[in-house]
């Protein structure tokens, strides 16, 4: 082939690959080139040694998704690690646009990976809900969207998420004045060219689409959940997990965090889990052979495996046997790589059926019996989720004050580097000095959010004397617990000398009488 061919070729596949956030399909040989959307989009590959830390920091081993390679590109998550190694915490956001009734097993893929990340990271999340951005995309009425926002919502939560730690919100429902307020500052960062150069947009896109792409950029900054993290932008660090769909985002989201005085938020990126017809085709609503849903029964996942599900193996019996099946392209073999936990049997499976010695019919079923509990479970979990369920995860008057736990340690941290700063060593009352801080800072001004640096209110300061107050120091507490009760023994040992004094004193005044 000539280099000229060779060229051509290339651009005819460059031509064909589309990953945006609202269109994904494959490249000419039908499939999704992720070494080039690394290049293109400028994220970078996560590797075995960032693999390691993330154990090592979490003591926990990694998911699945990590260790096979599913989740794949990064946008800084080496900086996320390194400053939780040194007690920095962050929080997760993801999302989801409500546009079908249920969500298919490709959408479970982030959901389940964050769940990990909150458990071994033990970080807050908050889950946004784009009902406006189905609105602004899809034949759909803005009561359709609120309605499947909330149908939605009920397979998120049965995904497992801590209620204590997470906040879930509709953006049509939940819009306050300080997300407001990012999404004007992000707006302004950006030319429509830009947007343009990023999204697509063209004289056809309706102006709301133009103006979405902030509303999604927004929750990357922790101000817009000021009952959560307070009213101070930089006063965590973001991390999202997605597919790498979402990449343009984010894109735009880093490049004006700086202008409007936030941190960029990291990214951790997986790839797409591919339709059943096969990786150039799109898991769609509209075609319900095209994916699973986490709403399919017993039968019809059965059903829609065997009859649909994109084959790499022979065309016969005999062609497997002889020249084993393309696991490159086999949509069986790629699902189990996601949804099969275990690591040995996998490996068999795909020197196997790669071989010849198992037959398509075999690893077909193999699928069945992985995902039909699966799902199950998952129907079990979502029949459980009522709407006063719901309300643990949307009601933003009911988070407030559960982060301090969370947060204590590196709060507690913090304070001593304060304190040390202010050397008010005379200060033998650590909670006046957390007053007097709080003042410092004009903290008190606002009563609504309570993370670090955050505004104060009666209450949280009460909880934190009670805390500071406390003898033992519990499994979150460290130095500043430690402190607290050096100050109270020394107090002890300082009314004890006193009251040792007093009797001294009062016995030599006794024997003195009694002498006279
Ligand atoms: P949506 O509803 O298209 O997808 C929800 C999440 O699922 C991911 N995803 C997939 N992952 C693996 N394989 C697939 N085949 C697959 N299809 C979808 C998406 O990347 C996404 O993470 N605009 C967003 C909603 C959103 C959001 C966010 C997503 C709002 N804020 C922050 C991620 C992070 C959307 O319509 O996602």
């Amino acid at each position: 082939m000539t280099t000229e061919r060779a060229e051509e070729e290339e651009e005819e596949k460059d031509e064909e690959q589309v990953v945006t956030p609202w269109d994904v399909s494959a490249g000419a040989d039908g499939k999704i080139d992720y070494q080039k959307l690394v290049k293109e989009f400028g994220c970078a590959e996560i590797d075995e040694r960032l693999i390691e830390r993330i154990e090592k920091c979490t003591n926990t081993k990694a998911h699945p998704f990590l260790r096979r390679g599913l989740f794949f590109a990064h946008r800084e998550l080496d900086e996320i690690v390194t400053a939780y190694e040194k007690g920095e915490k962050f929080y997760l956001y993801t999302g989801r646009g409500p546009s079908s009734e249920s969500l298919h097993l490709g959408h479970l893929v982030p959901f389940q990976f964050t769940k990990w990340l909150q458990d071994a990271f033990k970080v807050p999340l908050v889950i946004q809900l784009t009902d406006d951005e189905k609105f602004l995309w899809k034949d759909l009425q803005l009561e359709d969207c609120r309605r499947l926002a909330k149908e939605n919502a009920k397979d998120i939560v049965a995904c497992g998420f801590n209620p204590e730690t997470t906040f879930i919100f509709a953006d049509a429902s939940y819009m306050c004045p300080s997300f407001y307020t990012n999404m004007m500052k992000i707006a302004k960062c950006v030319t429509f060219n830009q947007a343009k150069g990023i999204f697509g947009f063209t004289g056809d896109s309706n102006i709301g689409q133009i103006g979405f792409p902030p509303v999604q950029a927004a929750p990357s900054f922790p101000d817009c959940f000021p009952h959560m993290f307070g009213m101070n932008k930089k006063s965590l660090k973001c991390l999202i997990p997605c597919a790498i769909d979402q990449d343009p985002y984010f894109r735009m989201t880093r490049d004006v965090a700086h202008r409007i005085g936030g941190y960029k938020p990291a990214l951790v990126e997986s790839r797409f889990f591919p339709a059943l017809k096969g990786e150039s085709g799109k898991m769609s609503a509209s075609d319900p052979t095209s994916a699973i849903y986490v709403t399919d029964t017993a039968k019809e996942i059965k059903s829609k495996i065997n009859k649909h599900a994109f084959s790499g193996g022979g065309a016969t019996v005999e062609e497997q046997r002889e020249k084993g099946a393309n696991l490159d392209v086999d949509v069986p073999w790629k699902w189990l790589n996601f949804f099969l936990e275990d690591e040995e049997k996998l490996k068999e499976i795909g020197e196997k059926y790669g071989s010849g010695e198992m037959l398509t019919g075999e690893i077909k079923q193999i699928l069945v019996d992985v995902l039909t509990p699966m799902v199950e479970q998952h129907q079990k979990r979502r029949a459980l989720v009522t709407d006063e369920v719901l309300d643990l995860y949307f009601n933003s008057q009911k988070k407030p004050k559960v982060f301090l736990d969370l947060f204590r340690e590196y709060e507690e941290r913090e304070f001593c580097k304060w304190e040390k700063k202010a050397s008010t060593s005379d200060s033998d009352d650590l909670c006046k000095a957390l007053e007097q801080k709080l003042q410092l800072e004009g903290a008190t001004e606002n009563e609504e959010g309570c993370a670090i640096g955050a505004p104060k209110s009666e209450d949280w300061l009460k909880i934190r004397k009670a805390r500071m107050q406390k003898d033992a120091p519990t499994e979150g507490s460290k130095s500043a617990l430690k402190k607290a009760a050096k100050i109270k023994a020394a107090a002890e040992k300082k009314a004890a000398e006193k009251a040792a004094k007093a009797a001294a004193k009062a016995a030599k005044e006794a024997a003195a009488n009694e002498a006279a």
